[in-house]
């Protein structure tokens, strides 16, 4: 395969952009790779690089995809508004069209406001929850990744984890003071923090895809729930990647779980820049102009982004059985790879939820957190990665992310895909002497 014109942009980009990208795992740097591919294009499952090389697409935009890239019903309606302009900085009907349908499907919804990105939702959501409660401390779970706002980027997921670090340079000692970590899942810590009633808010991934996919344990959530109801303490579910992804009410439906707000992006603008937070009217009703907690943006609530969300949705909403063969194509490819590591001896740990996994290179039974998940063996990511790349095949260029199937996936392209995955896990074997 030959990469030169993604080679070529690179080399220009880095001279403009720090790093080359404008979002850091993009740059391919933990699986060593010269340059990341620039993408042309995406249809169905597929993208295609600047050299025209084709692959199947295991990152989906990061989540937005669910449909596949370009799908029908999704342009279609994007088409229908597009030449009509592209931001007003006025309400339109298409963000109240949207808002209708997630107060209509997501349970703990009775308000919502939109906001560009899931950063900005979370940072709202959690602001919120301070003016609610009248508390300033907050509480997260180590290698969950909730945006890059600066009370969030404590002992984070995703790029940071990729890039070898947990928390950001250029955040003042009294916000790191005010964010509180405990390894995810640990119920009697959170117990123990929450006891003195001074803590506004515990924030959680229901399921927690950016250390690596954790299958979350229902009963962890469900002692949450009660631990948080009992002092006090705002519950925020940041569905960003769960949201219309587990289910289509969310991981909160999924498990039967209500928090007080839910965080909401990616699937709800079908590919187009949005977020939201939305939950109980009694704290919604704390936002600007109704109240003094202050959340705006000129592009919030786009038109295009609205209306791309409604179309992904409502097709979701019609077509609930894409949930049940999301999970039966996750689990082909799971039983598969498990089978092919076998065949290789090659240690594996495969985490699923719905249509999220992770292949984690490493010796342990199940990965539950962030200490068993920093465990896995990088290296041997960065063959598998490679491997797959060469043979036309993008997977997340990092062990601590997630791989995301879209209803556009057919047998076909999983078969190719376990095909590739063979070659890769043969030369870990080698590589490893076995
Ligand atoms: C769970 C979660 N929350 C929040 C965010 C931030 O969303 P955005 O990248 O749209 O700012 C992400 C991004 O991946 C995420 O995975």
């Amino acid at each position: 395969m030959v990469f030169k014109n993604s080679i070529d942009l690179y080399k220009k980009a880095v001279e403009l952009v720090p790093g080359g990208v404008n979002s850091p795992v993009r740059a391919f740097k933990s699986v060593n790779r010269e340059a990341p591919i620039f993408v042309k294009k995406g249809q169905g499952a597929k993208i295609w690089d600047e050299d025209n090389n084709e692959y199947i697409d295991y990152i989906c935009s990061w989540g937005p995809l669910i449909l596949g890239h370009n799908h029908p019903k999704v342009i279609e309606e994007v088409k229908k508004i597009i030449e009509n302009g592209s931001s007003y900085g006025l309400p339109t009907k298409y963000e109240v069209d949207l808002a209708e349908l997630i107060v209509e499907i997501v349970p703990s919804v009775e308000k919502v406001r939109l906001t560009t990105s899931g950063t900005e939702a979370t940072m709202s959501a959690v602001r919120l929850a301070r003016a609610y409660t009248q508390r300033n401390k907050i509480l997260k779970f180590e290698g969950c990744y909730h945006g890059h706002s600066d009370a969030l980027l404590v002992k984070s997921g995703s790029g940071l984890l990729t890039e070898g670090y947990q928390d950001s340079n250029g955040i003042t000692d009294g916000v790191l003071k005010d964010t509180l970590t405990l390894p995810f899942g640990d119920i009697e810590k959170v117990k123990e923090v929450l006891k003195s009633k001074d803590v506004a808010c515990v924030i959680v991934e229901p399921i927690p895809a950016n250390m690596g996919v954790i299958e979350t344990h229902k009963r962890f959530l469900q002692e949450l729930r009660k631990i948080t109801e009992e002092t006090g303490t705002i519950l925020i579910f940041d569905e960003v990647i769960s949201g219309f992804r587990l289910a289509l009410g969310g991981a909160q439906e999924f498990f039967g779980i209500t928090p007080d707000l839910t965080t909401l992006g990616k699937i709800i603008g079908g590919g187009y820049p949005v977020g939201a937070f939305g939950g109980k009217k009694e704290i919604m009703d704390l936002v600007a102009p109704v109240g003094r907690v202050y959340h705006a943006g000129t592009l919030s609530g786009n038109p295009i982004a609205s209306k791309a969300g409604f179309a992904t949705i409502s097709y979701l909403k019609k077509n609930p059985n894409i949930y049940k063969e999301l999970e039966e194509k996750t689990n082909y490819l799971i039983d598969n790879i498990e089978i092919l590591a076998k065949k290789y001896s090659i240690n594996v740990c495969v985490n699923s939820m719905g249509s999220l996994f992770t292949i984690f290179f490493i010796d342990i039974d199940k990965v539950e957190n962030l200490k068993d998940s920093l465990k896995s063996n990088t290296k041997n990511f960065s063959i598998y990665f490679n491997t797959m790349l060469e043979n036309g095949i993008v997977v997340p260029p990092s062990q601590f992310e997630a791989h995301f199937l879209s209803m556009a996936h057919t047998k076909k392209e999983l078969n190719r895909t376990l095909e590739v995955i063979e070659m890769a896990f043969k030369k870990i074997g080698e590589k490893s002497g076995k």
